[in-house]
């Protein structure tokens, strides 16, 4: 890497669009901008991965697999990126290590570069194996890059400290950068300023900075973290970015034109191909995943510490049970269940459960007088360590004297891959359907089954001129 110079992910093909419409954008709304993209000289792509997968066979019609494919070929200058949940792979379970294993080779043997891990507990044993497989894969693929990310969130526990240890873990691992991964955008900009200081101070591999703009400080956080030394940071070309996406790339690119940081970016360059990206995001527009809400600056999350998209499923969770009315209570509530779980960053699938468990405490008149079998589950270490203490109270009210697991939650799981592939053998082609049913059985059967029916028509052949040419 060059020193001094800022290195840019443009996040248009993953997180832009899975933040902003509903990860609906087709594998054809990228190819006509790949060459462009691959011109720009960022510091990798980010297009794989996250709800990508599951999105691209249950509402598209896309096999992920093709689609990694057909960019790789596209893009053969870029670095490209996925996201992967550590042990969870794409989906929501714990698989066994030999599927993480085989998903990490899969993905590298297709074309993926970076593979960001990330854990929602910070639990590193989670993040163990799919970071040891691409330290494995480095000896075939020498540019595999094995990026470690911090899941960023704010409580008694998470405090600077807690994260620099945790990156200074991460580096001894193998991880080839660590990425500070600020999904809720709650981190403010003089603190991203201290963190990354401290991280540039005690860690020797590159630091990667990943924020959102929903509280409306993404830039500011992106420019803090710039001036305190950040080697990488993850923006989205301007149709596609602010609100719940990433900062605008073009911004970034042109406040640090000229000055000690300059990306080398051209601006012209981003321009050409933002203007293809214009009219893909109009096209969202009109199919109705793009909502211009999403646009708009969210303050509650700042000050409630309660991530937006949180707030958005608990307004509606309470709507359907028509209880609108205990919001605010709910939202007082989701604190101190926190609290009671051991402080876990709120990102899926804790989000979900933190939330859920506060209306369900809210809603019976007595807390933890109805417990859901996710918070049963992360009580009795089922998705692995949490950070802070755990309520001993609470915990006993939830399991009774049920077990409690404190070992890599993944120890307790047979390999799965020969299991996967009996059960598939039917209608998979390849191994990469394997993966697909192992991570998403029911959606991907259904797409596979109907991916490879003939496609047979009742219309009667026409006979060209060139059919029965006999010369
Ligand atoms: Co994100």
């Amino acid at each position: 890497m060059e020193k001094n110079k800022l290195y840019i992910t443009d996040t248009i093909l993953r997180d832009a669009h899975q933040s902003q419409a509903a990860t609906r954008m087709r594998l054809e709304d990228m190819l006509p901008a790949c060459e462009m993209l691959d011109n720009i000289g960022y510091w990798s792509l980010e297009c794989w991965g996250g709800a990508t997968f599951d999105t691209c066979m249950r509402f598209l019609n896309e096999d992920p697999w093709v689609r990694l494919r057909t960019l790789r070929e596209a893009m053969p200058k870029t670095r490209l990126q996925m996201l992967l949940r550590g042990q969870n792979i794409l989906g929501y379970k714990h698989y066994a290590d030999d599927v993480v294993e085989e998903f990490v080779r899969k993905s590298i043997e297709n074309g993926i570069d970076v593979i960001r891990i990330f854990d929602a507990l910070n639990d590193v044993r989670n993040m163990e194996t799919a970071m040891k497989s691409v330290k494995k894969m480095q000896l075939t693929h020498p540019s595999a890059i094995c990026e470690a990310a911090i899941s960023y969130t704010t409580s008694p526990v998470h405090n600077e400290e807690y994260f620099v240890t945790l990156a200074k873990k991460l580096e001894k691992m193998g991880a080839d950068t660590i990425a500070v991964k600020d999904m809720a955008n709650l981190l403010l900009p003089m603190e991203a300023y201290s963190l990354i200081k401290k991280l540039k101070q005690e860690i020797s591999v590159p630091i990667h900075l990943h924020t959102h703009n929903t509280t409306g400080t993404g830039d500011m956080v992106n420019l803090m973290a710039c001036q305190a030394g950040v080697d990488i940071v993850d923006c989205a070309l301007s149709p596609l970015a602010n609100g719940t996406s990433q900062p605008a790339t073009e911004s970034l690119v042109a406040t640090l034109k000229g000055t000690d940081r300059d990306t080398g970016l051209d601006l012209g360059k981003l321009s050409d191909v933002a203007e293809h990206f214009r009219k893909v995001a109009q096209k969202l527009t009109k199919e109705g995943f793009l909502d211009p809400k999403v646009l708009s600056v969210d303050t509650n999350t700042l000050r409630y510490q309660v991530p937006g998209g949180m707030l958005s499923n608990l307004i509606k969770q309470l709507k359907e049970a028509k209880h609108e009315d205990l919001f605010y209570e709910v939202l007082a509530e989701i604190p101190r269940v926190r609290k009671d779980f051991g402080y876990p960053p709120l990102v899926t699938p804790t989000s979900q459960i933190v939330g859920t468990q506060a209306v369900l405490n809210v809603m019976s008149g007595e807390r933890y007088k109805m417990v859901s079998n996710e918070s049963k589950g992360l009580l009795a270490g089922q998705y692995g360590q949490l950070p802070g203490e755990i309520n001993e109270e609470v915990r006993k009210k939830a399991i009774g004297d049920g077990e409690i697991i404190t070992c890599r939650p993944a120890d307790l799981i047979k390999p799965e891959m020969e299991k996967y592939r009996k059960e598939s053998a039917e209608f998979a082609k390849s191994e990469e359907d394997v993966l697909s049913y192992a991570i998403f059985p029911q959606v991907a059967e259904k797409f596979i089954r109907e991916r490879d029916k003939p496609k047979v028509t009742n219309e009667p052949r026409v006979l060209y001129v060139d059919d029965c040419s006999i010369n």
